[in-house]
């Protein structure tokens, strides 16, 4: 198939996703194709999928179905289903977008050059099967920024939460070496990349033959060249003083946690089989603020979950009250196909969830902003970005507990940098910072 010179990806859902196009990029770029700038100039697109809410699946199959357009025009175009909702729909992908060539799932990405390249897979194709995480190919991913590189250190999730897709598309947890990813992150350090985001569905239960991720980030942390290291999302059921020991002890470790709660009720709680109690989680964030007092903490909340009474959701509100999140991710309720949850009949109408989540979002808004105020006349490091976007004249950067601040640009502040500031002001919820000195060189 000689006319297939460039590819474009498109991504969908979460960060994982993001590492994986990269990923593909990668392995394309490797086999003589060049990344297109957009749609219509490939000869090949890639649409990465997400499966974890319906809504994220129906815009997968408008984007798809928008691409006909493309097709009709290229006649030689070849489209690639993958992602998550490839290995949730398989086949079926062809019935309702038969334009589609290939649907090709996340443990089958080692033979996509093949698919496309070879001359073994004419016609339409989906390649679903599971086991076995074939993507730890020791290939480095490619790097989409000059910034912050995301590193999957784990796939797949052994929990069996009530509600989620992912332990069926993501099949079993399987952690990497910790050869292949220092190797990873010291190649992206090398050119220059001062932060790491390592990436696992349960990131923190990565354990790759007895070595933990307690030992993971110390090895990380001792990385010359690294500045910061990032990790989402841990699960609360493997958050332990280790975990407090390690995030105090080292210094290129942020002070953020991403610790998805889902929600205050212990009911619902036991219902959606998340293996801790409100008290549990709690109890782990006291301890860990004791120890690290400007820490971040962000969250993931469900509403409307099958069975939630209002004195559940009354209990989720209580909760987001009582541990104050810097800010949340909060989502209504969607039943997903294959998931132990999704054979009990709903309790609650879509206008009912509807106005539990806006009731949530008001709440926790109002918290966000506070959080942010209260971080004002504080000196606190940031890594310089690049130019802010509503202002080319100020630099935009992130403190270690994830607040985005600006600061005035000069000439001696430059992308990559850590800089103290000392922070003065917020609009919206971007904090603005006066530069104190370059603290890293
Ligand atoms: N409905 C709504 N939200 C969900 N999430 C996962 N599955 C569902 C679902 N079926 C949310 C959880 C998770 C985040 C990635 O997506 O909050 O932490
Ligand atoms: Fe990521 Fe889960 Fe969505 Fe897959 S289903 S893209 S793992 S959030």
């Amino acid at each position: 198939m000689t006319n297939l010179h460039s590819f474009f990806i498109t991504t969908f859902g979460c960060q994982m996703n993001v590492y994986d196009s990269n990923l593909i990029a990668s392995m394309l770029e490797g086999a003589g194709l060049a990344q297109a700038a957009n749609a219509e100039e490939a000869d090949i697109i890639l649409i990465n999928t997400c499966s974890v809410r319906g809504g994220a699946e129906d815009r997968a199959y408008a984007r798809i179905a928008g691409m006909r357009q493309y097709k009709k025009k290229k006649k030689h175009l070849v489209i690639v289903v993958v992602g998550c909702m490839a290995q949730n729909h398989k086949e079926h992908i062809f019935d309702e977008l038969e334009h589609v060539n290939y649907v090709i799932g996340p443990d089958n990405y080692n033979r996509l050059t093949d698919v496309l390249l070879g001359d073994e897979y004419s016609g339409k194709h989906s390649l679903t099967e599971q086991g076995g995480h074939n993507n730890y190919t020791g290939q480095a991913a490619k790097l989409d920024n000059t910034i912050s590189v995301n590193i999957a250190i784990m796939r797949g999730c052994n929990k069996k939460c009530a509600y989620c897709i992912v332990p069926s598309v993501r099949g079993k947890e399987e952690s990497r070496s910790p050869e292949d990813i220092y190797k990873e992150i010291q190649g992206a350090v090398n050119q220059g990349i001062p932060e790491v985001v390592l990436l696992g569905q349960t990131v923190n239960s990565y354990n790759y033959h007895g070595h933990r991720f307690a030992a993971l980030l110390r090895d990380i942390n001792n990385i010359r060249g690294l500045k910061r290291i990032r990790f989402t999302s841990p699960h609360p059921k493997h958050c332990n003083d280790e975990l407090i020991q390690v995030m105090t002890d080292c210094s290129n470790v942020c002070n953020h946690l991403h610790l998805p709660v889902q929600s205050g009720s212990n009911a619902i709680l036991k219902k959606m089989r998340r293996l801790y109690t409100r008290e549990e989680y709690i109890t782990f964030i006291q301890n860990l603020r004791a120890s690290i007092p400007r820490l971040g903490l962000t969250t993931d909340i469900i509403t409307g979950f099958v069975g939630e009474s209002q004195k559940d959701f009354e209990d989720t509100l209580s909760l987001v009250q009582e541990v104050r999140f810097d800010s949340a991710f909060m989502f209504s309720y969607s039943p997903r196909e294959g998931t132990p949850a999704y054979s009990e009949k709903e309790t609650l109408s879509e206008i009912e969830k509807g106005a539990r989540l806006r009731q949530l979002i008001t709440l926790q808004n109002t918290i966000s902003a506070e959080k942010v105020r209260e971080m004002i006349g504080m000196q606190e490091t940031i890594l310089l970005e690049g130019p802010s976007r509503q202002n080319k004249e100020e630099l935009i950067g992130k403190t270690s507990c994830f607040k985005k601040v600006v600061v005035p640009g000069s000439k001696n502040l430059n992308p990559g940098e850590l800089i103290k500031v000392k922070l003065v002001d917020v609009k919206g919820n971007t904090l603005i910072g006066n530069s104190i000195i370059a603290s890293d060189n």
